[in-house]
């Protein structure tokens, strides 16, 4: 029986057909994926990444909850257009610490992989109130209650432990105050603040929303946006070679 004819069995029984697709889709699989697991150099290691604090981890599950996904990635890709407009194409190591990831690939709004320090904290509290009125074209719909909603804590403990479980190195004393660091950031001037500062050395501490009367949930999504992409240091590749 010649090899064409030994196909025929596969042609002709659709059970056979399907029992070899899936083992032909399981070794491929794993040979291309499983190795991925175990070597070291999947993620290269990169200077500056860290855990989000609890305030970015909450405004973190804000952009989850109100969506932002769905019309924004959080991933450049490595081709010219992309790397004129928002620099160095993302690293594995930038989103690490994202359980889950948001890098997506819809784009009705351009990429936010490294929207942090673009703007001004104030720009974005405007701009996420009443996009309009910055942007008159834009077609972003207006977020005001995050600027009236206290941001819900009790929560907050609960996400920083979550990601302790797959993998994220939080500290002990960052687990246990999380809840008063996530208060103590957005409030600059106070007791917690300054014990924030002490267990989160390379954060910054800021009133996000303006409004010092509350700690809001606009505080916490625009820590989470201000620090997107801000923690590699890309001065140091050069994204011109990129672009050859
Ligand atoms: C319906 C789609 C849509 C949704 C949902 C949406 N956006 Fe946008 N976003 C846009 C568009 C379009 C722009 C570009 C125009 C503008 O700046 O308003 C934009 C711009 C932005 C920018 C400025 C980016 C830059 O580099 O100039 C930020 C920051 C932003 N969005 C954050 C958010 C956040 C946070 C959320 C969720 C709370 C969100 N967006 C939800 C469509 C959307």
């Amino acid at each position: 029986m010649s090899a064409w004819k030994k196909h025929e069995i596969f042609e002709k029984n659709s059970i056979i057909l399907v029992i070899g697709i899936l083992v032909a889709i399981s070794v491929g699989g794993l040979v291309e994926i499983a190795p991925l697991f175990y070597l070291k150099s999947t993620i290269e290691k990169t200077e500056g990444m860290r855990p989000y604090t609890p305030l970015e981890l909450a405004g973190r599950e804000i952009y989850i909850r109100e969506g932002c996904y769905t019309c924004h990635s959080q991933m450049i890709r490595p081709m010219r257009d992309e790397l004129e407009r928002y620099g160095h194409f993302s690293l594995a190591a930038e989103s690490m610490y994202d359980h889950p990831f948001q890098w997506g690939s819809k784009r009705t709004g351009p990429d936010l992989a490294r929207v942090g320090g673009k703007y001004s904290d104030d720009w974005h509290v405007e701009h996420l109130i009443d996009p309009r009125s910055l942007v008159p074209a834009s077609i972003m719909p207006g977020y005001p209650f995050l600027a009236e909603t206290e941001l819900f804590t009790r929560d907050i403990q609960g996400h920083v432990s979550a990601n302790t479980v797959v993998g994220v190195p939080y500290t002990d004393a960052q687990l246990e105050f999380a809840v008063a660091d996530a208060i103590g950031q957005a409030s600059p001037d106070t007791d917690g603040a300054y014990d924030f500062e002490e267990r989160w050395p390379n954060s910054a501490v800021r009133d996000f929303d303006g409004n010092p009367r509350k700690v809001t949930e606009m505080d916490a999504l625009v820590a989470y946006l201000q620090v997107l992409g801000t923690m590699v240091d890309f001065s140091i590749y050069d994204n011109k070679a990129n672009l050859r």
